[in-house]
């Protein structure tokens, strides 16, 4: 990101100059990254967004008009939870699925049984924020395909930590943020737009392109990305998705589910720890939510961070239907979610912190 805005810092498609060309080339290598991690065939169906809750909801506001029916799951984001209740006071009806007690897996025979002659997408959490579980998006996808319908994917905590095909999963629209697995700066996010998908803009404006044009053009991405673009985010985007590449996704994958696991034991271990996992250890991602007997999550969040210098997220993690399902509204739960920079040296001291706090109750 600095080198770009010391020898590129202009913005693209705004002037022929020699930094404007050498800037749009960045978004059009960053785009071109992008596509190649979800396997889409069209680098222009890879739209910018601010973050993922930009992406959601151009995908949902773009596509969903009065009278359609939305099938969704009950461990949705408010990035999604909330645009769709906007949409309901317009007239969209919305089903709730809840995922199974046992597996945490919503069952692709409920979206099934849930589909009417209304319905025009079926839109799912890849992975909940709050509990981790991985839900099997290919069986969603193959179910929506056949029923002509549309599959929107909200892969935030998924992009870049597991691998996500838009053509094998039958995906048409598919939101994640640039911050989180991407290793992007926040205020990046991405929208992929298939091509059995047609969306209106949500904001029409200058797009560097067509500029004779009064109307929105309706060129790919230029529909979808209106004013100056974060250029300097996106070659940060770019960036984290070359280290991605470099170190290759499955190492990557197999370093989280390390932690993952030394974690799932060692909480384990730890007296009065009520963990809220998968119940197959394949179908838990790097997010793990867990309580503690007789503390309130903030608590134990404020007593790592201050005595032990360890930053965890307490509460409802902006995921107050996801609670409620998992029987966790309204304090929340205490959140783990350990990523590629972090070291086993980290989660064991991170486990000796919550063993320790566990125990000052029970003394
Ligand atoms: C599952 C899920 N969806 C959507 C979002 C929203 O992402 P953003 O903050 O990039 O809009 C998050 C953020 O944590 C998330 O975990």
């Amino acid at each position: 990101m600095d080198e770009f805005l010391r020898k590129k810092g202009s913005n693209p498609g705004r002037g022929s100059h020699s930094m404007a060309i050498a800037a749009g080339e960045k978004i059009e290598e960053t785009r071109i990254l992008v596509a190649r991690l979800i396997n889409a065939s069209e680098r222009e169906r890879v739209i910018f967004t601010l973050n993922c809750t930009d992406g959601l909801n151009l995908g949902l506001k773009g596509l969903l008009r009065p009278g359609d029916h939305v099938i969704t799951s009950r461990i949705g984001h408010n990035s999604l939870v909330r645009p769709l209740r906007k949409l309901e006071q317009h007239g969209v009806r919305v089903t709730r699925l809840a995922p199974c007690l046992d597996t945490g897996v919503v069952s692709s025979m409920d979206i099934e049984r849930a589909i009417t002659k209304d319905t025009k997408l079926v839109v799912i959490t890849h992975i909940s924020n709050v509990n981790g579980v991985i839900q099997p998006i290919e069986e969603y996808g193959k179910v929506a395909r056949r029923h002509d319908i549309i599959f929107m994917v909200d892969a935030a905590q998924t992009a870049g930590k597991y691998p996500i095909d838009v053509e094998v999963s039958n995906i048409d629209l598919l939101a994640f943020s640039g911050h989180k697995g991407l290793f992007g700066p926040p205020g990046t996010g991405v929208l992929y737009v298939g091509n059995r998908v047609e969306l209106d803009s949500l904001r029409e404006g200058g797009t560097g392109s067509q500029s004779e044009l009064e109307e929105q053009p309706v060129v790919l991405p230029y529909r979808y990305e209106s004013g100056t673009v974060n250029s300097v985010g996106i070659s940060g985007l770019g960036a984290g998705l070359k280290f991605i590449f470099n170190e290759s996704l499955d190492k990557i994958l197999a370093y989280n589910r390390k932690l993952v696991d030394r974690l799932i034991e060692g909480l384990t271990a730890i007296p009065g720890v009520l963990l809220y996992t998968a119940k197959e250890r394949s179908s838990q991602a790097p997010v793990l939510s867990f309580n503690i007997d007789e503390y309130e999550p903030g608590e134990v969040g404020a007593i790592l961070d201050q005595a032990f210098d360890i930053k965890v997220r307490t509460g409802l993690h902006c995921a107050p239907a996801a609670h409620r399902t998992l029987g966790t509204y309204p304090l929340g739960t205490i959140r783990l979610s350990p990523g590629y920079f972090n070291t086993v040296e980290e989660i064991d001291l991170t486990l000796q912190a919550l063993d320790k706090i566990a125990r000052t109750k029970l003394d």
